[in-house]
């Protein structure tokens, strides 16, 4: 009888025992699991809204994965410094945040480099520029910004893109409407909500493919600091610099114009 009850618990120790080697084994893999030597580099978090294409985006019938021209850039430059990315998806509105309370070590979601953004974080140089476009339905009518009088504007929330439609409300009765996501401004458009968008040239054109019924004009007095997409850091961040080095190496070795045409199809700017 006792030895019977003393092999039971040994068995119950061993199952113990191996349940205890699997887990450990399991978690070593993990570890050491992905690119080479993986398990030493240190792991940047970057923040994006990835309702962006082709900056950033989520093409659901190849997956999941959040891809673009920002993510193929931050991964390489990231690569080049010894660290590798982690891409979080958040709210446009919320990103600048995400860096000023550590939920982020960068962002790049073709961000422009404004004043009033420098004052709570830090940016690199200007890798990209684009135009705003006021994109409508084809059968709107609306040709220019005066054609917008009466008209529901619709931007994304705390975009350069809600301050250009503020300008033009001070000489043009407009109504200004936010989203959070690109993809619901072109839902409001087609629904007959709003009458006009304004979104970033290279980004409409995008969603012009999908959508045939909509048209648009790009309104072109645009700076790169308006319009210009740069990488964002916390407030004196050491990663400014050293995102900004290399960079600036990929933009004088063509790197980056390799980059453009992957994403934007051959119109290097
Ligand atoms: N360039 C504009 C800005 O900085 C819009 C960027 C929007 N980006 C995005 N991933 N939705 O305000």
């Amino acid at each position: 009888m006792k030895k019977g009850l003393s092999l039971i618990i040994m068995a119950f120790l061993m199952i113990g025992l191996l349940a205890a080697c699997g887990t450990s084994n399991n978690e070593s893999k993990d570890a050491t699991s992905g690119k080479n030597e993986g398990k030493d580099k240190k792991v940047l978090i970057m923040g994006t809204s990835a309702d962006y294409p082709p900056f950033e985006y989520i093409d659901t019938t190849k997956g999941e994965e959040i891809i673009g021209f920002d993510v193929d850039l931050a991964k390489a430059l990231a690569d080049k410094l010894g660290y590798d990315v982690q891409v979080k998806d958040m709210d446009f509105s919320g990103l600048i945040s995400a860096l000023e309370n550590g939920q982020a070590d960068f962002v790049l979601a073709g961000m422009s480099p404004t004043e009033e953004r420098k004052k709570n974080v830090d940016f690199s140089d200007v890798y990209f520029t684009a135009n705003h476009m006021i994109v409508t339905s084809k059968d709107s009518g609306i040709k220019t910004i005066e054609d917008l009088k009466g008209k529901t504007v619709g931007v994304q929330l705390g975009t350069i893109q809600e301050e250009k439609a503020n300008e033009i409300a001070k000489t043009v009765d407009i109504k200004i409407e936010n989203r959070n996501r690109i993809p619901e401004l072109i839902q409001e458009i087609k629904a007959g909500r709003f009458d006009a968008a304004i979104i970033e040239d290279t980004v409409a054109e995008g969603f012009f493919k999908n959508n045939s019924d909509l048209d648009g004009f790009t309104i072109e007095d645009a700076t790169e600091e308006e319009a210009g997409s740069a990488i964002a850091f916390p407030k004196n961040s050491e990663l400014t610099a050293e995102f900004n080095k290399v960079l600036n190496e990929m933009i004088s070795n063509g790197e980056l114009d390799k980059l453009v045409v992957k994403w934007f199809g051959g119109d290097v700017k």
